[in-house]
Parts: structure tokens; C-alpha cells; sequence
């Protein structure tokens, strides 16, 4: 089974991602052949600023590799290493009819939060199309905000196979329906666009104090609290052993816990949780040549791939 995920390199990752995203995918690695890429031509319809660009790619395969994605394992690179994907676009724009692209949320979300209107940010499902078609992958890990996208990818797959003989595997999205919505430090979605953030890798003064900041209902120390109605305990328990979190929902619900006290207990957890992974990432850090050289590897193999399936489709639309 191929499986293929990407994300934008687009700001720091934070425990919404970690938790929605990065750990889900990466236990996947162990269940067939993987493909993730940083996706930075997408990022590209948002980002105007070449230096963030470039240090969003690394740290955000840093974080990756900091946090358990094995390159030996995982085929990991960067989308742009990959230019065979610009061309397939452009073999699939020309058979996927307005409508379907029309009809697409994201672009009217990301104009509403005051993206600009571009061709690109328009055509961004064809390109991710693109990406999964390439790859010849069958499923596709997402979150329930890119559903849509994977239902156009297939239709497009279908549309061009019909058309020119089976040259694409329909893939099928992989919806982690089990993995709740992280909640931010002001109980809404965790997300960068809101500034309700914890980081993954921030100093840890700072992330002390994103954790202290939690917002909370006005209950006394002494009150019983409901641990399923707090955003400390649900960050808590994505940490903890079960027997950890039966033990901290039983302290919420047998009062005399304050809010502080629980939220020092996550930063604890927390922190037992990064320890490993923060030394791994400066490790990983004082080679300044080793993400290159990972993606460098990952673009070679990704690109052996993808330049059997761009041949297949270039024959069959009849540029060869
Ligand atoms: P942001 O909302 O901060 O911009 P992205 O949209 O770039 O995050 O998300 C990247 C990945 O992380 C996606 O797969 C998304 O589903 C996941 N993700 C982001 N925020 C959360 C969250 N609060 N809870 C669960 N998953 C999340
Ligand atoms: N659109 C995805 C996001 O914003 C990132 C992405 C680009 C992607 N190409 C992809 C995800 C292909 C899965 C497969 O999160």
C-alpha cells in the first residue's frame, strides 16, 4: 500500500499539528511505503517572504525528523525538488472542468481570511492532485479540511483515465476520524491563524507560559471539576499513559486541585514528552548539511517515480 501525505511550510508547528498530524503519520510509517513531502509550492500562494520560506522548510523538516520520522523508512522531500509535478498539473488542468474547482471551499475560506485572490490559490487542488497522482498513491492521510481536495483528486484521476486508458490509481483519503480537534489556550481550535497556540519547539519559558495561560472558568480550588469539560485535561491526557490520565481525571473530579497546579502538571508531561525530541533536534541541528542532504536523497527516489508515472502520462495525452 502507498501511502502519501504533505504539509505547508508555512509557520512553527504547534500541538495541534503534533497531535493531528505529525504523530498519526508518522505511526503510519510502519504500515507500507511512505511518501511525505513539505509542501512549499503550495505554500507559495500564501508566503511573500523568501527567509521565511526557507527556514519554514527546514524547521519543519527538522521538527519531522526530530519527532520520530525515520528517511530511511519514509521517502521525505521537498515538493519543488520535484518539478515533474508542475507538468503533470498541467496535463491534468486541461481535462478538469471550472465547475469542479469552482466549487471548492478552501478558496473562498482563504479569501474570507484575507488571502489574495491568485490563480494559484485558485488551482491549488489541481496541484495537489498532482502530487498524489504522481506518486501513485492509494491512500492519503488528511484532516477533515482537505476531504473535498481528495474527492477532486479522485475525480480528476477517474476523468483522465477514462479518457486516456488507466494511467492513475484512484486514491482514497484516510480520515482520522478518532483524532479529536486540539483546542488552544482559548478553548477555540488550536491554530496559527488564532493565536491560541502551544509550541513544539519553542523555549521552553515560552511554552511554560502558553500552558500557564490557559484560559479557565472562574472554580475554587476546593470546587470538583469535570475533566472532560477542561482543555488542560484533554492536552494532559494526549500525553499521558492511561493510568496517568485515569489518575489526573480522578484529581479533577475529587477537588482540591487548582487550575494552576493542573496545568503544571501538563507543562511536566509536556516536557517529559519533548525532552527526547529536543535533544534530538539540536543534534540534528549542528549538522548544517543534514536536512539538505535527507531531502536531497528523498527528491531522488521520489523523483524515480514520479518520472515513470509523468512518462506514462505524457504518452498517453501524446507529447511522446
Ligand atoms: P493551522 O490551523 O495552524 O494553520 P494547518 O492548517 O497548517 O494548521 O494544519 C496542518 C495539519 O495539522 C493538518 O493536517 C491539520 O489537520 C492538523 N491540525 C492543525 N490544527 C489542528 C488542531 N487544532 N487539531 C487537530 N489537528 C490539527
Ligand atoms: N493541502 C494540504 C494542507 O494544506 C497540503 C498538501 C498539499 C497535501 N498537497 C498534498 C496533503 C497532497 C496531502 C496530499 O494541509
Amino acid at each position: 500500500m502507498t501511502i502519501l501525505t504533505g504539509i505547508q511550510p508555512s509557520g512553527k508547528l504547534h500541538l495541534g499539528n503534533y497531535f493531528g498530524a505529525m504523530r498519526p503519520m508518522i505511526s503510519l510509517q510502519e504500515q507500507g511505503e511512505e511518501f511525505f513531502f513539505i509542501a512549499d509550492y503550495h505554500a507559495l500562494t500564501t508566503v511573500r517572504d523568501p527567509q521565511f520560506l526557507r527556514e519554514s522548510v527546514r524547521d519543519v523538516a527538522l521538527d519531522f525528523l526530530a519527532c520520530g520520522l525515520d528517511p530511511s523508512r519514509t521517502v521525505f522531500y521537498r515538493q519543488s525538488d520535484v518539478p515533474e509535478v508542475q507538468e503533470l498539473a498541467w496535463l491534468l488542468s486541461v481535462i478538469t472542468p471550472m465547475g469542479l474547482i469552482e466549487r471548492c471551499h478552501s478558496y473562498k475560506d482563504k479569501l474570507a481570511h484575507g488571502k489574495p485572490a491568485t490563480h494559484g490559490l485558485f488551482t491549488y487542488p489541481v496541484l495537489m492532485a498532482a502530487d498524489i497522482l504522481l506518486m501513485q498513491a492509494e491512500k492519503v492521510p488528511v484532516g477533515k479540511d482537505q476531504k473535498q481536495h481528495l474527492e477532486v483528486t479522485r475525480d480528476i484521476a477517474i476523468k483522465f483515465n477514462n479518457a486516456y486508458g488507466e494511467i492513475f490509481k484512484i486514491p482514497d483519503a484516510l480520515i482520522a476520524e478518532n483524532v479529536a480537534v486540539i483546542l488552544g489556550t482559548d478553548g477555540q481550535k488550536m491554530s496559527k491563524s488564532y493565536g491560541n497556540t502551544i509550541g513544539l519547539f519553542d523555549d521552553l519559558k515560552r511554552i511554560r507560559k502558553q500552558i500557564m495561560g490557559i484560559k479557565t472558568d472562574c472554580a475554587a480550588v476546593e470546587d470538583p471539576k469535570d475533566p472532560d469539560a477542561s482543555s488542560i485535561y484533554g492536552l494532559y491526557k494526549l500525553f499521558a499513559t492511561p493510568e496517568e490520565a485515569a489518575a489526573m481525571a480522578a484529581r479533577f473530579r475529587a477537588g482540591g486541585m487548582g487550575y494552576g497546579e493542573a496545568k503544571k502538571a501538563l507543562f511536566e508531561i509536556y516536557e517529559r514528552t519533548f525532552a527526547p525530541f529536543r535533544e534530538k533536534r539540536a543534534a540534528l541541528e549542528k549538522d548544517p548539511d543534514y536536512v539538505a542532504d535527507v531531502l536531497k536523497d528523498g527528491a531522488r527516489r521520489a523523483r524515480e517515480r514520479a518520472s515513470d508515472t509523468l512518462h506514462r502520462a505524457r504518452a498517453a495525452v501524446g507529447l511522446e
